[in-house]
């Protein structure tokens, strides 16, 4: 089982920002990705159609055998994870906005929340707030829009930038110096939020963690590869995989892109 490859899912091509973590701290792992971005975005979709849409994702990596889940994507884990957890025999690894480490790191007591409307209004996300920002005022705002911008390659155009100025301006009237990224998607906006924000407004995403944590449970459960050669790496998608390739950037003979349309 340890030769298995780690599973990862997501709505599209966001949680490739929690692949790079992996990959960098995990360089021997052969990893799975599903982009299952004809569904896109998740976050406006009901809690039962995301559960639904998170076991689909989640059987397609099991018949890849995948001996390890992660899902990237804050809106199927703040849906989905329990369900998951309690369903199937293997581990799971969700993200959730890292509300915490934010409450931590705050000076003016006032955080800004940017995520899905689905992270929003999750059950999971309402009780990780009321016990870690005790005291903290979380200014939340759904990203309405943004994955979509994304998933079309459009992170540098006006039409993000008018958006995260609509966005941000609410949270910087209420003096934020922390900006939680609620989405995986959004990391791919940094360079965009640092033109925009004020330099002491710290961004704040959970990447590492998650790939920390994925390092952690392989270790705690004798699931790490034993050979030291570099991990191969498949990445499939049910539309063009052209955006997803670009993303990545990284074409090389350990790494192949398949378009398949029936997940
Ligand atoms: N990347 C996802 C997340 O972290 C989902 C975004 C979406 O599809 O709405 O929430």
């Amino acid at each position: 089982m340890s030769e298995n490859p780690i599973g990862i899912f997501d709505s599209g091509l966001g949680g490739t920002s929690i692949w790079k973590e992996i990959r960098s701290l995990l360089p021997y792992e052969d990893t799975v990705y599903l982009a299952d971005s004809k569904n896109a975005p998740y976050g406006e979709k009901s809690k039962k159609d995301i559960l639904a849409l998170s076991v689909k994702n989640t059987e397609f990596l099991l018949s890849k055998g995948c001996k390890i889940i992660v899902v990237a994507c804050n809106t199927a884990t703040t849906n989905a994870i329990d369900y998951l957890r309690k369903t199937y025999p293997v581990s799971f690894i969700g993200i959730e906005p890292a509300i915490k480490p934010a409450a931590l790191q705050t000076k003016s007591k006032t955080v800004g929340v940017l995520a899905t409307k689905g992270t929003l209004s999750s059950s999971l996300f309402a009780s990780t707030s009321e016990n870690h920002a005790n005291g903290i005022e979380v200014i939340e705002r759904e990203g309405k829009g943004l994955v979509r911008l994304i998933e079309e390659g459009k992170i540098k155009s006006i039409e993000t930038k008018e958006l995260l100025q609509k966005y941000l301006g609410p949270m910087l009237e209420k003096d934020i110096d922390c900006l939680v990224l609620g989405c995986t998607h959004y990391p791919y906006l940094i360079p965009v939020l640092k033109e925009l924000l004020p330099k002491e407004v710290k961004i704040i995403d959970s990447g590492l963690a998650v790939a920390r944590q994925t390092k952690a449970i392989l270790t705690k459960e004798k699931l790490l590869r034993e050979v030291n050669t570099v991990g191969k790496h498949q990445f499939y998608s049910n539309i063009d995989t052209l955006v997803l390739e670009q993303f990545l950037d990284s074409k090389n003979s350990n790494t192949i892109f398949v378009r398949q349309l029936d997940f």
